[in-house]
């Protein structure tokens, strides 16, 4: 393939449409409009349809009751009866199963043609919807050679090597995780995702097709937004090439203590709390990560992967904080593993349950930790979960891992201990009650946080969809340099995604119409 070639001229001097076409409008494509581009694409246009559409009664497919499985946002409700509506909502009207760069470049095309919102699709893992949109049309990357997680772990492993991913299988590797960052186990030893790209491969919103590297003579600003500058931001992303690193062992080990039932105040309980706290950077220090959760008087330390330690040496790690629990005279539950090799190890591990949850996030510093022996920081987590939260964090150390050349991901990672999430289980029949919790973590739960890190940083994959000033909260001392990558490339907003740089330019309407700002 041609290393650069574009389908389609845009008119540079078109005006910024003020709204994009809505399904219903006069302006939507024709169904034979639609049936021509699918035969352009050689069928490959999918016409969606809501998960839970034979949860009811709808023009998309009869009722059938057994079938009935998951929702979307409240317009096709799986929980509620078979009576209640069932629309699109938030999901994209049309999807293209792309398969090559000639997919991004028709796709991209029709929807500037036609003015329809357009999105990209990975694994649709976003917390916060980047990857939907109410009547949009798709660009879906899932069946590209980009490799998920697991097969890119295992093509790696294959070669005799290990890449940096996520926690879990599931989650794309090229798409919104590397783009927006990425934590993993291997993240303490070489870094955040963002940090490993060598290359990226990309389809502009104008069509053209561009290789973007740190020294590349017209696109290493590109290389560098996409490099932890957000997903569906700049670009549409066909492949990355990023470092592999000679294979490693791993061990792992996991914790749990609670407050024991007899023992009625739970102040011992937040105090070993605390201490993990306190003891937290010594893990990333030393080139281990730990995924853990407090609920209630209930602390799970899911998984320390330890890549490169045996496992007495990983046993040594935590002993100081056991003897602390000892100590404390807090029962407690350790075990650690030697696996065989890195992969084994990490599929091992049970998957983390953070989906379906209405969610805030913060970076914390090491600062934090380390001022007052953490205690401000475990009062805060204390009081944020006794609302009923469950509260998670993900500890690691990437702070001298970035690449010579720099990345878009907010530097504020550099100085972070963990990426703290937490939030409150999804009432799937009572969207009201959404609405609530969404607001008291917005109102009452984040600002805790912010309170003792002012000027700080929340990941922009684990954010709270209301934070105010995330303009600065996501991308902090990067907000500009990404601003101006983004009206280099794409002035026009095609790329919106919700937080996105630049999508201040757009408001969403209640219908999930977009529309610019005057
Ligand atoms: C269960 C679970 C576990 C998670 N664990 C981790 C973890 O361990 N570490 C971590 O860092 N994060 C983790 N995350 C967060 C994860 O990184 C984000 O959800 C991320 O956005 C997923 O990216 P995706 O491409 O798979 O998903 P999508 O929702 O499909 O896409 C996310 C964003 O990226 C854009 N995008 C996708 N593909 C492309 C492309 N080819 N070109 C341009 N833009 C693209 C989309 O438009 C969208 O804006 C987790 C999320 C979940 C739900
Ligand atoms: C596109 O064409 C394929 C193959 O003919 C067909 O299976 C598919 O249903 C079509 N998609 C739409 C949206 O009509
Ligand atoms: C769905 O519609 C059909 C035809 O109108 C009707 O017979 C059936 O009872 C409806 N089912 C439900 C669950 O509402
Ligand atoms: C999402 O659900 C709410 C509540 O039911 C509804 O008012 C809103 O229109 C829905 N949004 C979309 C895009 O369907
Ligand atoms: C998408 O395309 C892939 C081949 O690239 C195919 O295996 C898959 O079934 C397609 N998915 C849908 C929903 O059409
Ligand atoms: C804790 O680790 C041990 C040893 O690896 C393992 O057998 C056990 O299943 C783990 N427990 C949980 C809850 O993950
Ligand atoms: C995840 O948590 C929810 C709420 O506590 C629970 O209902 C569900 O069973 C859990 N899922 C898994 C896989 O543990
Ligand atoms: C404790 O949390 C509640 C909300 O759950 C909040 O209203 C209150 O201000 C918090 N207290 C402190 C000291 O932050
Ligand atoms: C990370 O570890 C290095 C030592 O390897 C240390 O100097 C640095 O302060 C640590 N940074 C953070 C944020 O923990």
């Amino acid at each position: 393939m041609a290393r650069s070639f574009a389908l389609f001229a845009l008119v540079s001097t078109a005006p910024v449409v003020s709204s994009r076409c809505f399904p219903g409008d006069a302006c939507w494509p024709t169904a034979d409009t639609w049936s021509a581009f699918n035969v352009s694409l050689g069928g490959k246009l999918i016409a969606n349809m809501p998960i839970a559409a034979v949860c009811h009664n709808s023009t998309f497919t009869p009722h059938d009751a057994a079938a009935c499985t998951l929702p979307t946002n409240n317009s096709c409700n799986p929980f509620l009866d078979a009576s209640a509506p069932c629309t699109m909502g938030n999901y994209p009207v049309y999807s293209v199963n792309a398969t090559g760069a000639e997919d991004y470049q028709k796709t991209l095309a029709f929807a500037q043609e036609h003015n329809i919102r357009f999105v990209i699709r990975n694994t649709a893992a976003d917390y916060n919807g980047k990857s939907s949109g109410a009547g949009s049309l798709a660009l879906w990357t899932h069946h590209l050679k980009a490799k998920e997680m697991l097969d890119a772990y295992e093509f790696a492993l294959a070669h005799d090597h290990v890449v940096v991913g996520a926690n879990v299988p599931d989650i794309g590797l090229v798409g919104g995780y590397t783009q927006g960052a990425g934590t993993g186990p291997l993240g303490s030893r070489f870094g955040l995702g963002a940090d490993q790209v060598l290359e990226w491969e990309a389809v502009l919103a104008s069509g053209d097709f561009v290789v973007a590297s740190p020294s590349s003579a017209e696109h290493a600003d590109l290389y560098w937004a996409l490099c932890g500058g957000g997903g569906g931001t700049y670009a549409a992303v066909l492949s990355a090439t990023v470092k592999a690193h000679p294979p490693l062992g791993l061990s792992t080990a996991n914790l749990t203590f609670a407050l024991p039932v007899a023992v009625e105040s739970p102040d011992a309980f937040w105090e070993a709390v605390r201490a993990f706290l306190q003891y937290s950077p010594a893990i990333g220090d030393a080139g281990a990560e730990a995924v853990w959760y407090a609920q209630g008087t209930a602390f799970n330390l899911a998984t320390v992967f330890a890549p490169g330690f045996d496992k007495k040496t990983l046993d040594a790690l935590m002993r100081p904080f056991l003897k602390t629990l000892d100590g404390l005279g807090l029962p407690y539950a350790y075990a650690s593993e030697q696996h065989p090799g890195f992969l084994e190890g990490f599929l091992a591990q049970l998957a983390t349950n953070v989906s379906n949850l209405n969610i805030g996030g913060r970076l914390i510093p090491r600062s934090l930790v380390e001022s007052d022996g953490a205690a401000p920081l475990a009062a805060a987590i204390r009081n944020i979960t006794s609302s009923g939260a469950i509260f998670s964090g993900v500890t690691f150390n990437v702070s001298s891992h970035a690449p010579e050349s720099g990345v878009g991901a907010n530097p504020y990672w550099r100085e972070a201990v963990f990426s703290a999430v937490f939030g409150t289980f999804f009432d799937w029949t009572d969207w009201e009650a959404n609405r609530r919790s969404a607001d008291t973590i917005t109102d009452d739960l984040v600002p805790q946080l912010e309170l003792l890190t002012p000027g700080g940083a929340a990941y922009l994959n684990e954010y709270d969809f209301q934070q105010p000033d995330w303009e600065t909260t996501l991308y902090g001392a990067n907000w500009g340099k990404l601003s101006e990558v983004k009206m280099k490339y794409d002035p026009r907003g095609v790329f919106y995604a919700l937080g996105a740089v630049e999508s201040e330019r757009w408001v969403e309407q209640h219908d999930g119409r977009l529309c610019g700002k005057a």
